[in-house]
């Protein structure tokens, strides 16, 4: 073997669950908030550590994400990492009065989907943020940041890997913890994947920075792989591969946790959750969505 390839990788990954909220925004099936509660008790009791729970965007948008406030009220005495998606200083006003400890803002590289996602433009986003993150600092909340469509965009084609250098500092500058990067259409490929952390890791040092890929095109493991052997080591992933985002057409589920923990497990590389207990997740999600899910591992 040449070690040399895989001398860099990690001994150990936090792997970020998204399946909560990334992937049930985008179910035709809503769940209601105690089935929602289910999943992440469940998540939970497999050792998932940092779950994204929900979205404090607004019902009308995504109205699978509706009642999050509930779903935050009946997890708080889960012991994890719990995170809610907030768009605006109104979705900050629902943070606060939950009293959730981290929030997750985002906004994206490319124009056109940044309007077709929060109806606004990237600069109008950033203003956006900076007041969420000064307020959710100030309350003494965690701040994660997203950049979506970091290689491509539905609408814009190929993105420019500088300007997602630039906006992830601006992130960084403006408070966020860690800034995960997300292929939202999973279109990249691994010499594309590593060309852009090499661009942003000038700005942001790969131990302030995550992946986020969807597996639209079956892209997803080896993005990772590349990620980790650049220096990355926090993987969003989502139980099943449930997903997508509902403005980006075509963009299905984020990689399945499963799959990014089986990987890992065998190459060595600790995550600290249990892989059957993420199957059978896995495996009730699909039985209660009523529908096969793309993760691999959870049907071998
Ligand atoms: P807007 O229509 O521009 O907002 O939406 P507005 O300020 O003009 O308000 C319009 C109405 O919405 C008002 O109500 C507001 O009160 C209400 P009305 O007077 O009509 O009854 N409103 C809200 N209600 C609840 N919570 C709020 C909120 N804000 C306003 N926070 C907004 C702007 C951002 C709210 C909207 O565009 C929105 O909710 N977008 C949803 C975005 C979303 O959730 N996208 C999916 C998540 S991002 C993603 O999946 C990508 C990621 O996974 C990374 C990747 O894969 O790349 C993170
Ligand atoms: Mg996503």
């Amino acid at each position: 073997m040449n070690t040399k390839l895989f001398s860099e990788l990690p001994t150990s990954v936090r792997i970020m669950e998204v399946g909560p909220r990334d992937g049930l925004q985008n179910e035709t099936m809503a769940l209601d908030a105690d089935q929602r509660v289910g999943l992440i008790r469940a998540l939970a009791a497999a050792g998932v550590k940092n779950i994204e729970v929900g979205s404090f965007v607004s019902p009308k948008w995504v109205p699978q994400m509706a009642d999050t406030d509930t779903v935050v009220s009946k997890t708080g005495d889960i012991d994890a990492n719990l995170s809610v998606l907030v768009p605006n200083p109104r979705g900050m006003e629902q943070a606060l009065v939950a009293e959730v400890k981290e929030i997750a803002v985002f906004t994206a590289t490319s124009e056109a989907f940044c309007l077709k996602n929060t109806n606004c433009s990237v600069d109008e986003s950033l203003e956006r943020i900076k007041v969420v993150t000064e307020q959710a600092l100030a309350a003494g909340m965690r701040v994660r940041g997203y950049v979506s469509t970091v290689l491509d965009c539905p609408y814009d084609g190929p993105m420019d890997a500088q300007r997602c250098a630039d906006i992830s500092k601006q992130l960084i500058d403006m408070g966020c913890y860690e800034v995960s990067l997300g292929d939202t259409i999973g279109k990249g490929t691994p010499i594309r994947m590593a060309h852009l952390l090499e661009t942003v890791m000038k700005q942001v040092p790969a131990s302030q920075l995550a992946v986020h890929c969807h597996d639209t095109y079956g892209q997803a493991l080896a993005n990772i792989l590349v990620s980790l052997q650049m220096g990355i080591s926090v993987v969003d992933s989502s139980v099943g591969g449930l997903g997508g985002c509902p403005y980006a057409k075509g963009a299905s589920g984020n990689v399945a946790t499963e799959d990014v923990v089986f990987m890992l497990t065998e190459m060595g590389i600790e995550t600290g959750i249990d892989l059957s207990a993420l199957n059978a997740i896995a495996r009730d999600m699909s039985v209660l969505l009523d529908k096969p899910l793309p993760g691999h591992v959870h049907k071998a």
